[in-house]
């Protein structure tokens, strides 16, 4: 691959000579995955091109501060204990030419609308993570695409290379990695300032909520939203107001991404001058994709030594023997709240897979968060010719896993889903059905279909219904829409 480092030493480089961290268990360098297999990252034809950027990166300031992952931790510690709820959700894949404050406002806003209404449902914290500020990279099922009898690269996402279907478009330019950075800082800014600035106060997100349920479409979930207004009118008048209670004014939002262009997350992983531990600089929580989770590949090797929550996708294909070493491998103190499992076998798989993967974990005594991503199990093509997702796959998907962790006796902690705040034609279904012909009109993502605003509303109002109801034992279930 040829890659160089080319920088001059500088106070980050001597400092990064400490980089090697025993306390996570085996030895660890922020650059020894290079020495490993590595699977879905580009060939970079200038090495010193290359080499240049990620000496810029590494003089760059981390985006997040480690303390924040530490909290996170603590948050999913909650998770995988059943005191709290995760709910993580945001595009298949940011792009340079998407990003307006306008959509970051759309997706938090509906994330703060979705976290509502699973709080009302699971009567617990929820623990809020977008796929923003850093979801850039993609890994692909094929190397190249071929439209009208031409071959090119695949697109892996604007930090890599171009969407466009030219050939100098697919090239990979390690510039990309500039720009990505530079939205990324911009986007953390912005959700950090609605986090804290009054825009997340909770009596807006209910005023949204009520918003929503007013169409006729939507009368199923007008007892629900009725509900939590209720539960707040009576804390306002027993006094418990955003002015009184930080809590209601402001909320906790986390990043997440794909650790999956590794050049990048080195140059932007940093020691932690409070505990001495490297962590990545890049997101707060970082997962494996389900095609770089290889227990001996470059992936696996650099999330195992940053302190970040580190979540790790598992599909049909990982067997328990993977999952057992990747456990090992990941979080070899059995640390809770490092280790989300994201799983995504597609509706009507999940019985086939869940169960052997929660016994392994239990057997082991291992400490987990379990979430179900059911977005990436359920791609189809339609009739229309466009990749899609139907609402009702992926409500069934999540029912199947709450089921199986009913059985199991297990702790179902979470949600994961494509979504964006904006009102895209990209997955079928929902109450304000969305139909395989109308997918050519707002047909958005730069990668995988990704549920509306009113789609992922209203899978959290099930999600909720559920959520309830396993609460309360009276048994039930989601009931499915249409
Ligand atoms: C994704 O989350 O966008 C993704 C590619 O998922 P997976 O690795 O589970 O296929
Ligand atoms: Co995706």
């Amino acid at each position: 691959m040829g890659q160089t480092t080319p920088t001059p030493a500088s106070a980050t480089e001597r400092r990064d000579a400490s980089f090697t961290a025993a306390a996570m268990g085996a030895a660890w360098d922020r650059a020894g995955w290079r020495a490993l297999p590595r699977v879905q990252m580009p060939d970079y034809p200038d090495a010193a091109a290359l080499g240049l950027v990620e000496g810029q990166l590494r003089q760059f300031p981390p985006l997040v501060f480690a303390g924040e992952a530490r909290r996170l931790k603590a948050g999913l510690a909650k998770v995988a204990a059943g005191q709290a709820f995760l709910l993580q959700g945001g595009d298949c894949a940011e792009s340079f030419a998407e990003f307006s404050a306008d959509n970051i406002r759309d997706t938090f806003k509906v994330m703060l609308q979705m976290a509502v209404v699973l709080t009302w449902g699971a009567q617990l914290p929820v623990v809020k993570v977008g796929r923003m500020a850093g979801q850039f990279a993609k890994p692909r099922s094929s190397a190249t695409e071929s439209v009208n009898g031409v071959d090119l690269p695949s697109y892996r996402g604007d930090i890599v290379n171009g969407f466009d279907f030219t050939a100098a478009a697919r090239i990979p330019d390690p510039q990309r990695m500039l720009q990505a950075y530079t939205q990324a800082a911009a986007s953390l800014n912005l959700l950090r300032a609605f986090s804290t600035g009054g825009y997340a106060d909770i009596h807006r997100v209910q005023s949204w909520i009520a918003d929503f349920t007013d169409g006729p479409e939507a009368a199923r979930y007008r007892d629900i939203a009725q509900r939590i207004g209720d539960a707040m009118a009576f804390m306002q008048a027993a006094g418990v107001t955003s002015e009184t209670a930080q809590e209601l004014g402001q909320v906790q939002f986390y990043t997440s991404h794909e650790a999956l262009l590794l050049e990048y997350e080195e140059a932007l992983a940093r020691i932690d001058s409070t505990t001495g531990l490297p962590v990545a600089g890049s997101g707060h929580m970082l997962w494996i994709g389900d095609r770089t989770r290889q227990v001996d590949g470059a992936h696996v090797e650099f999330c195992r030594g940053v302190q970040n929550p580190v979540g790790l996708k598992c599909g049909p294909t990982i067997t328990t023997d993977d999952l057992n070493r990747l456990i090992e491998r990941l979080n070899p103190a059995n640390e809770a709240g490092r280790l989300t499992l994201i799983a995504r076998f597609g509706a009507g798989s999940v019985g086939d897979h869940l169960p052997r993967l929660i016994r392994a974990v239990e057997d082991e005594g291992a400490s987990v968060v379990w979430s179900c991503d059911p977005m990436h199990g359920n791609t189809i093509k339609s009739a229309s010719g466009y990749k899609t997702r139907p609402f009702d796959s992926v409500l069934r998907e999540v029912r199947e896993f709450f089921q199986v962790h009913e059985a199991e006796g297990t702790v179902p902690g979470g949600v994961h889903f494509e979504m964006t705040g904006k009102d895209v034609t990209e997955c079928t279904g929902g109450v304000r059905a969305v139909t395989d012909e109308d997918l050519r009109s707002r047909y958005h993502t730069a990668c995988d279909p990704r549920l509306n605003a009113s789609q992922s509303l209203e899978l959290a109002f099930l999600v909720a219904e559920e959520l309830r109801a396993r609460r309360t034992g009276t048994k039930g279930g989601l009931r499915h829409t249409g």
